[in-house]
């Protein structure tokens, strides 16, 4: 499902440019058996015009093809691959992460709420929004489903930083309208006409997209889950992300806060939220009646690994979202998660899915860590792979960033790429990005 493209994207970076090192992307899911799913080429050359990927292949084939001047990086000996899509995480919860001691309703109220209820302040908004965006950019993610608070300049605050980092990034203003406290409560119809105006300004603009997020069921009214379907209706294009199922004593006070429903799931379903690319965090107690409906809706399943070991929420079944045909995204949920890297994620994946018998492959981490990611949040066509027209959002990867990381990946024998990016994945972190590149462009190069 394509829901945007780039055309029309303006780039500043004009010009050609290459970059010289290991290549890796995805065309497609390994898990699908797909031929060449996984393009690796050793010493290759990614080519950037205008911010946007011209080609890819053998360096010393293509830089022969290349006009004389065109600036050259030598990355050799490190692994090029697109940027990271975290497709859950919350930007206004970057002071509680690491905050001891409460399982997910009493952090909500005890760490999660006084937080959030700062945000009111668009100081403060714009001075976290840039700090959160160095984050995200020094762990090499460059795409992200961002919550911001219920504060309409909570969401100015963030696409403004970052539409003036030329990212492509998915937010929308968090809708909660009972069972919190007054700061962040707003109302039914004023948050249906503060969404719609944001939409107005934000959705499409540059880089950005608009994503509909009622925070989950708890803290929306019937009327306000009514308006957020009918924002999505007016609006299409417009994504949706919520939480679910992610807390054994949350689900029971959805049962009954929606006496009348017959799941969690069903209370979203009703205000047609469930939909095609609904983007949906957590999932981890549904049953297989939930994963069924869940996959016929074409909905999104966000896995956010660290988090629910954190909150001490549960094991995310990624096995049993397949087995029934569901789409699964990975995500860090900072601040209920712990790590903004996408690695130590797929490092926490690994060990969840071990809890259930089953061994999560490094292809399959870094695809739905790149193009799985991309294409979850309806995003294929722009990002999330190297193929020619896509925009150079991409990081540079170290096998060698620490001594333990060298010596192992030292070992890995030459062309045994499952093995390398399982070591990257289960040995790095932030250290192992050297450098983060948007639209061709250095945005973070690590200096070590
Ligand atoms: N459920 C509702 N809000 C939140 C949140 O902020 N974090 C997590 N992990 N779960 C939630
Ligand atoms: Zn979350």
């Amino acid at each position: 499902m394509v829901l945007w493209s780039n055309e029309g994207i303006v780039t500043a970076s004009a010009g050609l440019r290459a970059f010289r090192g290991d290549l890796l992307d995805f065309r497609d899911d390994p898990r699908q058996g797909v031929q060449d799913a996984v393009r690796h080429v050793e010493d290759g050359l990614l080519v950037v015009r205008n911010g946007l990927i011209e080609c890819t292949g053998p360096a010393t084939e293509l830089l022969r093809g290349l006009p004389a001047g065109t600036p050259v990086a030598d990355f050799r000996g490190r692994l090029l691959m697109p940027g990271f899509i975290d497709a859950h995480v919350h930007y206004v919860q970057t002071d509680v992460i690491a905050s001891h001691g409460k399982q997910l309703l009493d952090w909500l109220n005890d760490y999660t709420f006084p937080a959030e209820t700062a945000f009111a302040d668009p100081g403060h908004a714009a001075f976290a929004a840039e700090f959160f965006l160095d984050e995200l950019l020094r762990n090499g993610t460059t795409t992200a489903a961002v919550y911001p608070s219920v504060h309409p300049q909570s969401v100015q605050a963030f696409f403004s930083a970052a539409d003036s980092r030329r990212l492509r990034m998915l937010c929308g203003k968090v809708l909660m309208d009972r069972n919190c406290p007054p700061g962040l409560r707003d109302e039914a119809e004023s948050a249906y006409a503060e969404s719609a105006s944001l939409i107005e300004r934000w959705h499409g603009r540059n880089r950005l997209l608009y994503a509909v997020t009622p925070r989950f069921a708890a803290t929306s009214t019937e009327r306000q889950l009514e308006l957020a379907g009918r924002l999505l209706d007016e609006h299409p294009g417009v994504r949706m992300q919520t939480h679910i199922a992610e807390n054994h004593a949350e689900i029971r006070w959805i049962a009954e806060l929606f006496p009348w429903s017959s799941s969690y799931l069903d209370v979203y379903a009703r205000f047609g939220l469930l939909r095609q690319g609904a983007l949906f965090g957590h999932c981890i107690h549904f049953d297989d009646e939930d994963w069924a409906r869940f996959a016929a809706a074409g909905a999104v399943a966000v896995h956010c690994p660290t988090s629910n070991l954190f909150l001490g929420s549960g094991l995310f079944n990624v096995d049993a979202a397949r087995r029934a045909g569901a789409r699964v995204a990975l995500a860090t949920d900072v601040g209920g998660g712990t790590s903004f890297s996408m690695l130590r994620t797929m490092h926490e994946a690994y060990k969840v899915a071990q809890m259930g018998g089953h061994a999560f492959d490094s292809l399959d981490a870094f695809y739905l860590a790149t193009l799985g990611g991309a294409r979850a949040l309806g995003m294929e066509d722009c990002i999330g792979s190297f193929a020619a027209g896509r925009e150079a959002d991409f990081v540079v990867l170290d096998p060698g960033a620490t001594t333990l990381l060298a010596r192992r990946t030292q070992q890995v024998p030459a062309g045994n790429v499952r093995e390398l990016l399982f070591a990257l994945m289960m040995l790095g972190d932030d250290r192992a990005v050297q450098a983060t590149y948007i639209l061709g462009e250095a945005a973070i190069i690590n200096s070590r």
